[in-house]
């Protein structure tokens, strides 16, 4: 690790960015912690630096751990994702050299579910566009009674792509809005969770074309990758709202920008980009658009709870802690099986 630690016998462990220290706190008793004192995005070369000398990490999703950025950390037995998606790790890779991960699941779905619900009414009524408008000194007099028209929510048919936890606290909310709930998802849900969601199973395509409000809460795997591309964009009505709080790369954000400059979807809210930071320039260009950076999870309860769990796995893997042992979100299990 470049930045510098006094030589200890407790186990090393690295933090990639400032992170809340009240949970964070039990950690020290057992390792010695060293945390990035700037929020920024690492180098690969950085990161196979930082790793190259601790026991464990805790990282966020924008550091991409693979094959090269652990060759060179030979004591690396655990890392620690703050985040429930983990399509920055390479799970393969970390088990080859038999190094644990974990992801934060659960603790986080109300937060971004409640973000979701605050994207589809922003953009299903534009109201980030009619703020930029008021702003920009426009409003000086009357405007027309049917300028600014949206779109109702109630009663409309709410769509979601993915009945995980996130999507499951999306639609729990929906009947608040009296919106009838359908889903497609993999494989379908047992008909208690059906139930308890009010939702109905669907296919993809009917998905696509009964939506009125479509929400994507699928992981990002190599087999969602642009999953709605202009093909299945072409199946939504020109009125539907696209919301997606997943992952960027699971629709192709050129298709999308072309459907929403040419009115074939009414508009759509991106928390999340393909290329983050970058955004795609087409889609900068619109007002049908909401942008913003990735903060579904952003709140300060749930930040907390996020780091919690983090640490719990983290202290967990080197048998400490209330699940010594037994990491309760491990996501390749394998590195505890014995050859
Ligand atoms: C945020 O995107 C997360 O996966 O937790």
């Amino acid at each position: 690790m470049s930045t510098s630690s006094v030589a200890s016998s407790k186990p090393q462990l690295w933090v990639s960015r400032p992170l809340p220290q009240e949970p964070i706190a039990p950690l020290h008793q057992y390792f010695d912690v060293c945390s990035e004192s700037v929020e920024r995005r690492l180098s690969p070369a950085e990161l196979a630096d930082r790793l190259a000398g601790c026991d464990a990490a805790i990282v966020g999703l924008t550091e991409h751990i693979g094959a090269d950025e652990i060759a060179e950390a030979p004591r690396l037995r655990f890392i620690a994702n703050v985040a429930t998606g983990y399509d920055n790790l390479d799970l393969a890779a970390l088990s080859a050299k038999r190094v644990g991960a974990s992801n934060t699941p659960g603790v986080l779905s109300e937060s971004v579910a409640e973000f979701a619900w605050a994207l589809m009414l922003a953009a299903s009524r534009r109201v980030c566009a009619a703020d930029r408008w008021v702003r920009g000194g426009h409003w000086k007099q009357a405007f027309g009674f049917s300028d600014w028209l949206g779109y109702d929510l109630s009663c409309r048919t709410l769509g979601i792509l993915g009945l995980g936890r996130i999507g499951q606290a999306v639609a729990r909310r929906a009947a608040a809005f009296r919106m009838p709930v359908i889903y497609h998802n993999r494989s379908r849900a047992d008909p208690a969770l059906e139930s308890d969601c009010g939702a109905r199973y669907v296919d993809m395509d009917a998905l696509l074309q009964a939506s009125d409000v479509l929400l994507v809460a699928i992981p990002a795997t190599p087999t969602t990758h642009h999953l709605l591309g202009a093909q299945e964009l072409a199946l939504m009505k020109s009125t539907a709202v696209l919301v997606n709080v997943a992952r960027g790369g699971i629709i192709d954000e050129g298709a999308l920008a072309d459907a929403l400059k040419h009115e074939r979807m009414a508009a759509a809210a991106l928390d999340v980009f393909e290329g983050e930071p970058a955004i795609h320039p087409a889609l900068l260009e619109l007002e049908n658009v909401i942008l913003t950076p990735h903060i579904a999870s952003a709140t300060p309860r749930t930040r907390r709870a996020m780091v919690a769990v983090a640490v719990d796995n983290v202290m967990a893997f080197f048998g400490l802690g209330a699940h010594a042992g037994r990491p309760p979100n491990l996501l390749n299990p394998d590195v505890l099986q014995n050859d």
